[in-house]
């Protein structure tokens, strides 16, 4: 008999955390280490959000427990943002408020997996699928795509990954680690395709209000309408309104896999604070110009670091259009020596980068097939400039 369960005991730790825990460990120690690791943006929560969350605090009635699935008030404003950014029609009671899109992701695999179900997932994927996906009982199965393809999955790739046990599609756009976003057109395509042969969609939203150069992420469920039935949206208010910390998100889908969801959630967490909920009302109903100026300082510092890490030999970065990553394709400096160390893999080069440099970025590893680094630009200019700077140092 094991001693930790063996289902538990294989998790492994969020690297991306990890890589973060490390970083902020040697600056503690006095080490002036430039972190490209964080998932989150760097700007505070917009103050009339704030203001709302304080008044919450003080109303006694946001001091007890509320219903499992969210506040009325809120799962109204989700609906309504759901039909203004996702053109889908939905009830409130089609809605779950849940802690942080992560919680989403978790009960939706949960609420439609059993045993040996086959998930596609788009590799490069957000570290926290795969595991998601094995805790629910099902089988992740990567369709990889590179930066010679922008690293948008094809549909000839995913019919070629489909078998009979294939359950679901797993769809992001734009992608957490890649900043990528499917065209319009793909993204019908791929919808259609998976129409076609009856499959479940999860499709994670959580980057959608974060695009550039005129680019707009289309639902699926906008660019194929007839997935509506068997579509899961997961969204959130972290990332569009500098809220990591207040752990507000969201699920959205048809009747049967809410209901399902929900009751998964009364026993598991019961409602999310109010106070953050009462904040993600004034994010989704109040001025939106905050966002706006937020997208504006993220699309500067994308073009800073895009042209930063393209002007360093060995550094293939794709232009992404959404989300606040980078993702060069770095193969072309491994099995050479640097700083008389010689990495064969990008976790090794992303060891001597934070050793050599003092820079933080991370490895390939915690999103699929090694080769690959991620850097956040959700930081300042200066520190990207700097961070760069450090990189063609090493690299030169
Ligand atoms: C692709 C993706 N989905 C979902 C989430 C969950 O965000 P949160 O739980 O903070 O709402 C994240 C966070 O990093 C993400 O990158």
């Amino acid at each position: 008999m094991a001693r930790i369960s063996q289902r538990i005991g294989a998790i492994s730790e969020s690297a991306t955390l990890k890589v973060d825990a490390k970083a902020k460990a040697l600056k503690a120690a006095g080490r002036p280490v430039i972190s490209f690791a964080a998932g989150e943006p760097d700007f505070a929560t917009p103050q009339h959000i704030v203001d709302a969350a304080v008044a919450a605090a003080q109303d006694p009635k946001n001091h007890r427990y509320t219903p499992a699935a969210g506040l009325p008030e809120l799962r109204e404003a989700i609906a309504a943002k759901t039909l203004r950014d996702s053109s889908l029609a939905v009830e409130p009671s089609q809605v779950i408020v849940t802690n942080g899109g992560k919680q989403a992701v978790y009960q939706a695999f949960a609420a439609l997996l059993d045993p040996g179900d086959e998930v596609l997932v788009p590799a490069p994927y957000w570290t926290t699928y795969p595991e998601a996906i094995r805790l629910a009982g099902g089988v992740p199965v990567e369709v990889f795509a590179g930066a010679d393809q922008q690293y948008l999955v094809t549909v000839e790739q995913l019919e070629a990954a489909r078998t009979e046990r294939t359950k679901v599609l797993l769809f992001v756009s734009p992608s957490n680690p890649t900043g990528s976003v499917y065209s319009p057109e793909q993204t019908a395509a791929i919808g259609a395709w998976a129409e076609e042969h009856g499959l479940w969609v999860i499709s994670d939203e959580i980057y959608q209000n974060l695009t550039y150069d005129g680019v707009r992420a289309a639902s699926i469920v906008e660019a194929t309408p007839a997935l509506a039935d068997r579509t899961i949206l997961v969204n959130g208010v972290a990332k569009t309104y500098a809220m990591t910390g207040w752990r507000v998100g969201w699920m959205v889908g048809p009747a049967d896999a809410i209901k399902a969801a929900s009751n998964l959630q009364s026993h598991l967490s019961s409602n999310v604070s109010n106070v953050s909920q009462r904040a993600a009302i004034a994010a989704l109903t109040g001025p939106q110009d905050s966002v706006a100026e937020m997208r504006a300082a993220f699309d500067r510092r994308r073009q800073l670091i895009v042209a930063g890490l393209n002007s360093i030999p060995g550094f293939e970065t794709p232009t992404p259009t959404g989300a606040f990553y980078v993702y060069p394709d770095v193969r072309g400096l491994l099995g050479r020596e640097w700083a008389g160390t010689t990495p064969q893999t990008s976790l090794e080069l992303a060891d001597l980068i934070l050793e050599k440099a003092e820079v933080a970025p991370v490895p390939g590893e915690a999103f699929g097939p090694s080769g690959y680094l991620r850097f956040s630009y959700a930081m300042g200019d200066d520190a990207i400039s700097e961070g760069v700077e450090r990189l063609r140092t090493l690299f030169s």
